[in-house]
């Protein structure tokens, strides 16, 4: 079987995929495929594994052939193929999710909250640049978590664990998903309410839907409109769900006192005026980078190739229908 891999990724788990005489072909760009490369080099592929940043078209998936068995993408997110095409194809798709990354994810949500709250990033470039004059009254202000109203927008693996580390805060925690989680809300306290309500009650909105026609620009200038003034925006999910030029003026005109941003509207590339604000903090959308979740989603995204070429049902396929189907 002929497997592409996109792009090298940390830990061993590629190395299993070279069984049974498969023949392993990695990238070795070291950067994300253009689509002429993406296009070039998967061309007659049993199987491809690939990144959130390679587009899967169904252009791609016809260059591939016919043969093509399984795409299995080493993320959670995998609004960067066309799952439907794939299903009219009869082509599987898989994702990555686990509890590592549900946890690594959740904790850098909260690197980012924390580091907001405490203006922490500000305060260390201060110092870096010879600002500290010892113990003054009235720098670097913040805000205290204990008692504020955090507000989840989607409550699945990730934001669960999010809302059950705002526990140790003593936060109150609300959420808004399309369907109540009345188990979560018995268990650990959290209330549901629309996402307006959500919205107006928040001192912090924190986003994790997965990004569809639904939630594409679910934050824009008349969500901003409606988030308490001073609240903060955290954006751990993917770019798209938030209007970045809305969100560039909800900080401008103070209505927002700050955001914690991992991904980008249009990643990599960031609004410029984004840079200039000291009450933004940016990371390279690392939320899931940990040795742990890396590994686990390897182990996952070759599990998954390897299930295919064994006859076995593999884990986390988007569209489990597609399974069945390929069986008749
Ligand atoms: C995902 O898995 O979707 C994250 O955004 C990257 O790990």
């Amino acid at each position: 079987m002929k497997i592409f891999v996109t792009r090298q990724i940390p830990g061993d788990s590629l190395e299993k995929l070279k069984v049974n005489g498969n023949e392993v072909t990695i990238s070795d760009y070291g950067r994300p495929l253009t689509s002429v490369e993406l296009l070039k080099q998967s061309k007659g592929m049993d199987a491809i594994l690939c990144l959130l940043t390679d587009n899967v078209t169904a252009e791609v998936m016809d260059s591939i052939g016919p043969q093509l068995k399984i795409i299995s993408n080493y993320a959670v997110g995998f609004d960067n193929v066309d799952v439907k095409a794939a299903g009219e194809k009869g082509i599987l798709v898989t994702n990555t999710p686990s509890e590592e990354v549900d946890e690594a994810v959740a904790e850098h949500t909260w690197a980012l909250i924390t580091a907001l709250s405490r203006r922490i990033v500000e305060a260390d470039e201060a110092v870096r640049h010879g600002a500290y004059r010892g113990w003054e009254p009235d720098v670097f202000l913040g805000i205290n978590l204990v008692g504020k109203t955090i507000g989840i927008i989607g409550l699945g693996g990730i934001g669960t664990m999010v809302a059950r580390r705002a526990g140790g805060y003593k936060m109150n925690v609300v959420y808004y998903k399309h369907t109540r989680d009345m188990e979560c809300e018995e268990k650990m306290g959290v209330r549901y309410c629309d996402l307006d309500s959500l919205l107006s009650q928040s001192d912090i909105v924190t986003l994790h839907v997965p990004l569809n026609d639904s939630t594409h620009h679910m934050i824009d200038r008349t969500a901003f409109a409606k988030m308490k003034k001073g609240a903060f925006l955290i954006n751990t999910a993917r770019g798209p769900v938030v209007n970045e030029r809305d969100l560039v003026e909800a900080l401008r005109d103070g209505h927002i006192a700050g955001a914690g941003l991992d991904v980008f509207e249009n990643d990599p590339d960031i609004a410029p005026e984004l840079y200039d604000m000291p009450n933004v903090i940016t990371t390279p959308h690392i939320a899931s980078a940990t040795i742990e979740a890396r590994n686990k989603m390897g182990e996952q995204a070759v599990a998954a190739i390897l299930d295919i070429f064994t006859g076995n049902k593999p884990q986390n396929l988007v569209d489990e229908t597609i399974w069945e189907k390929r069986r008749k």
